[in-house]
């Protein structure tokens, strides 16, 4: 798969969500990512349902729904009317994961496993034939601008060879941390769908330079 850009609104200026996204699908990203946030799963509260189907009304790209809640079961229909395309839930917090992946598959969503740093890749062995997408977590999830783990590597390497002999082929996305330094790194590792947030929206030059400069260093 070509290397693609999913754009996470966290650090976007919400008073102008809807020109900060139309400058973005410009500039040619793929997806919207939009991180979920509890207080509890992970020490920030960010968004919910709400601002899903606010994003649905400003674009037709996926809505890539990244949620870091706790009982993600409870809300995932919410999401799904909300407009999401895919959801992501994370392995750590879930005891009934499987029922959770086909929950979402029966609302007409994709799922989507999230793994965080301090997981090891056979974690997410049993779920890979029932995902459409693969999120490996490069930093702590819980905020936008923190420092990408380089030791992540090995694992998106280890996950991208566990992709190779699965079935369905999921997509292997990263998320955090990444700018025109670390995204060469993940991209070698195998990783091809780029989660990327400050780069896009806090960068000094402005969101359409930073989506070029993005698509500059994928290749
Ligand atoms: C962190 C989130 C990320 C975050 C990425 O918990 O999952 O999606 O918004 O932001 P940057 O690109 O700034 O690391
Ligand atoms: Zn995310």
């Amino acid at each position: 798969m070509k290397p693609k850009i999913s754009a996470s609104i966290l650090n976007a200026d919400f008073s102008f969500l809807g020109n900060q996204i139309a400058e973005a699908v410009k500039a040619g990203i793929d997806w919207v990512h939009l991180d979920i946030m509890d207080g509890h799963f992970v020490p920030n509260i960010s968004f919910g349902p709400f601002i899903v189907e606010t994003c649905r009304k400003l674009t037709t790209l996926p809505l890539d729904i990244h949620l870091m809640i706790d009982n993600p079961d409870k809300y995932l229909s919410l999401f799904a009317k909300a407009g999401s395309t895919y959801i992501s839930v994370h392995i750590e917090n879930n005891p009934n994961i499987h029922r959770t992946l086909q929950t979402i598959r029966e609302l007409r969503c994709k799922p989507g496993i999230a793994i965080n740093p301090g997981t090891p890749a056979s974690a997410i062995n049993s779920v890979l034939n029932l995902v459409d997408l693969i999120l490996v977590m490069t930093v702590n999830p819980g905020f936008g601008s923190q420092v990408f783990l380089e030791d992540q590597i090995e694992k998106i390497t280890q996950i991208s060879k566990m992709i190779s002999s699965s079935n369905n082929k999921p997509i292997l996305e990263v998320d955090g941390g990444l700018s025109s330094k670390t995204i060469p790194l993940a991209q070698r590792a195998g990783a091809e769908m780029f989660v990327i947030g400050s780069s896009i929206f806090s960068g000094k030059d402005g969101i359409q330079k930073a989506i070029e400069e993005i698509h500059n260093c994928l290749n």
